[in-house]
């Protein structure tokens, strides 16, 4: 199995440096470079991300590296080549697009996002799950900000391989991409191996504040004395990436010093729920929703901070004791 695993990697490792070598020697490499540049990106980024690309033809990969039939699988194990249903020959699954290699903690090669250039659908594609990559476990760019500093002050958590890149290279070199709506408790418990502060940036938009709040949900139970979380929420329609090429540095890290904190998120979006914060409806409604999440949490500051803003707005005591042994009953 460990030779299994060492050989995925190495497979993983050389699909990289495919993608990277067709950026600079394919037919369309001057356009896609163009595309690059276009979003802001510089040579030296591209380097560091390894980012590459995929040949527009079927079989490009599949001629480079899945020349035996047994490489021939294991890119299929992999995601990186498709089986056709009807005559069973395999074909590259990404194709003219801008390659992403998602690296694990260590620095490995284990999936890919694809981006296609310029418009059009589906805008990213991504490896499936394999025996190497759980979507929900990794997270896009760690390595790198691990790499960059000395010690996490903090980990900030973005949507897109594109918000990772261009935060780098505009010099917040500690984001990362949880690449699914919101960050899963495993990609939680993740960040916080290498950091003690998590701030969530998702993009301006509905989606990214539905995202906001699962996210605060999945990280109730890891909130423990000593753990920060808070939230960033940008203008509607700005991401980090478009945000800090607009606006800059500077500007993207005053929004990070201004991040809500948790508990004022909380009943921010649980008051946004009920629709209105005064009256008998609105306060039996709070404590219906508030308490479930109180559960959850272990015994803390923020956990206490909740509880005691629960009672001033609950108009009665809160027994937080009674709320831990639920959670006792429950574990
Ligand atoms: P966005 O639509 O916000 O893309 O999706 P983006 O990163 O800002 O893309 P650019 O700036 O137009 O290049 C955020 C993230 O959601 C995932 C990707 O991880 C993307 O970075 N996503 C999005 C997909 O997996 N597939 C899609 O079709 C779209
Ligand atoms: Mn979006
Ligand atoms: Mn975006
Ligand atoms: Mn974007
Ligand atoms: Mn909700």
């Amino acid at each position: 199995k460990q030779v299994q695993a060492k050989q995925d990697y190495d497979v993983m490792a050389q699909a990289a440096v495919f993608y990277q070598q067709q950026l600079k020697q394919h037919a369309n490499s001057e356009q896609v470079i163009d595309y690059l540049k276009s979003r802001g990106l510089t040579g030296e980024t591209v380097k560091q991300f390894q980012i590459g690309y995929a040949p527009s033809e079927w079989d490009g990969l599949m001629k480079s590296l899945g020349q035996s039939k047994q490489s021939a699988h294991q890119l299929r194990d992999l995601g990186m080549v498709i089986e056709k249903e009807t005559t069973k020959s395999l074909y590259d699954r990404f194709r003219d697009r801008v390659m992403f290699p998602i690296l694990d903690r260590r620095g490995k090669c284990i999936a890919f996002g694809g981006r296609i250039i310029g418009d059009g659908t589906p805008k990213y594609l991504n490896s499936p799950e394999t025996r190497i990559y759980s979507k929900g476990r990794e997270l896009y760019g760690l390595y790198q900000a691990r790499q960059a500093n000395r010690g996490l002050e903090r980990l900030l958590v973005v949507e897109g391989y594109m918000d990772v890149v261009a935060l780098f290279q505009a010099g917040v070199t500690y984001a990362v991409a949880s690449l699914g709506t919101s960050t899963t408790t495993e990609q939680i418990k993740l960040m916080l191996r290498s950091t003690s502060e998590i701030v969530c940036c998702y993009d301006g938009d509905k989606a990214g504040r539905k995202a906001a709040w699962r996210t605060l949900e999945n990280a109730l139970p890891s909130l423990v004395d000593g753990i920060q979380i808070r939230f960033v929420f940008l203008p509607d329609g700005e991401d980090p990436d478009t945000y800090v090429k607009q606006y800059g540095k500077e500007a993207f890290e005053a929004q990070i010093a201004q991040a809500k904190d948790m508990v004022s998120f909380f009943y921010e979006h649980l008051y946004d729920e009920i629709g209105q914060t005064e009256g008998e409806f609105a306060r039996s409604k709070l404590s219906q929703l508030a308490q479930p999440l109180l559960e959850q949490m272990p015994d803390s500051e923020y956990k206490n901070a909740i509880a005691d803003t629960l009672s001033v707005k609950l108009k009665r005591k809160i027994d937080v004791k009674s709320v831990d042994r639920v959670t006792q009953a429950k574990n």
